[in-house]
């Protein structure tokens, strides 16, 4: 049941830190230094990483991309339904990694099949066990989110980053043994479901959401790290809300978005205080330049927020674990708003919770 929850959307929302240390559990050795995921015992060492997704799924590639690609590892990641393995460089020592909450995603499965065929090696990164893509691949993953019931994927994402996380220290070991600079990193991440659970308790996503209930649109900005959660940030609010909302790396912005935005278009910007800040505080400048209310998803409430009409706080962390917790303030604000505008939360029109068909 919901747990006397209204949706199953907010109970999932608010499980984030408990599916995250299950994630975690076992899997960062005793000293905090190194990753330990025996299921990659027999996985060699890639020369280059493919991600194929769909949805939010692929916005979690996007993550785990820069993760690899921030460890010297080569890494790309396709939707899914334009993925074909014949029109890439693909070999053996390709690993190919299929994100999928379900493991039933038809878009998925073909690009994990058409990989298989061109004899990549592929994993799966899955929750579903013995699913489809954990049948079908090679090695598998399991990002331990416990059932997710509501169409929205939520704690699946945050499950899907930390598993990302621990998957690229596992991958950048091998490459490099002596490498320590992932010490901060996995502190971090054992204290995430801690950070998850300030947010959940202080959050004031709901007056914000309750502040925009009639905008013309929503629009989300983030830099690096923090790239992906801005398409998150905007597919869970249309998804929800039904309201136009649109995510872009912040330096996109002035490349035509711009051109829509006004004072009726509220902008989130998820502004990290160690690193590009100063590129993305420039971006905000730009908007509010348009009139539009600016609303800063921040570890820096002081030197950031006073650039924003709006605050979401978040703690300062590691700068790859911020977005994880960032994002947790940004299914808030759709939550909240989906729920003022008397949406049917947990099943959206026209949406089904694992898409089958291609
Ligand atoms: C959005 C959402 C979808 C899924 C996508 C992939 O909230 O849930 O975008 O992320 O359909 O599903 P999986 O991860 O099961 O392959």
């Amino acid at each position: 049941g919901k747990s006397g929850y209204d949706h199953y959307m907010r109970k999932e929302i608010t499980e984030q830190p408990r599916a995250i240390r299950d994630c975690l559990r076992g899997r960062i050795e005793e000293l905090g230094a190194t990753v330990s995921l025996p299921e990659l015992e027999e996985l060699e060492s890639p020369s280059a990483v493919q991600f194929v997704a769909c949805g939010t799924s692929y916005h979690a590639g996007l993550f785990g991309e820069r993760l690899l690609q921030r460890r010297g590892i080569p890494a790309q990641t396709f939707v899914a339904s334009e993925y074909d393995a014949d029109q890439l460089p693909v070999d053996e020592e390709t690993l190919v990694v299929g994100v999928t909450q379900s493991g039933e995603t038809a878009d998925t499965m073909r690009a994990l099949r058409g990989a298989n065929r061109a004899g990549a090696t592929t994993l799966a990164l899955t929750n579903v066990v013995a699913s489809s893509a954990a049948r079908e691949c090679d090695h598998v993953l399991y990002i331990r989110a416990g059932p997710e019931i509501s169409v929205a994927a939520t704690k699946s994402f945050a499950s899907q980053q930390v598993t990302l996380s621990l998957l690229a220290t596992a991958l950048a070991e091998t490459a490099d043994p002596s490498s320590s600079a992932s010490r901060e990193h996995l502190r971090e991440l054992r204290r995430l479901p801690d950070y998850i659970q300030s947010v959940l308790d202080d959050s004031n996503a709901r007056s914000v959401a309750e502040a925009f209930l009639e905008s013309d649109a929503y629009f989300f900005i983030g830099r690096g790290y923090n790239a992906p959660v801005a398409l998150e940030g905007a597919l869970k609010l249309k998804e929800i809300t039904y309201r136009h909302a649109e995510g872009f790396p912040a330096g996109e912005l002035k490349h035509g978005p711009l051109a829509l935005v006004t004072e009726a278009t509220p902008v989130f910007a998820v502004v990290s205080s160690r690193e590009k800040t100063s590129a993305t505080i420039g971006n905000v400048t730009e908007v509010q330049a348009r009139g539009a209310p600016v609303v800063a998803v921040t570890d820096s409430p002081e030197t950031v927020g006073s650039h924003a009409d709006f605050v979401l706080e978040v703690p300062e962390t590691h700068p790859a674990v911020m977005p994880i917790v960032a994002n947790v303030q940004l299914q808030l604000v759709a939550y909240w708003l989906a729920d003022a505008l008397d949406r049917p939360i947990d099943k959206p029109r026209n949406l089904a919770k694992s898409v089958t068909v291609l």
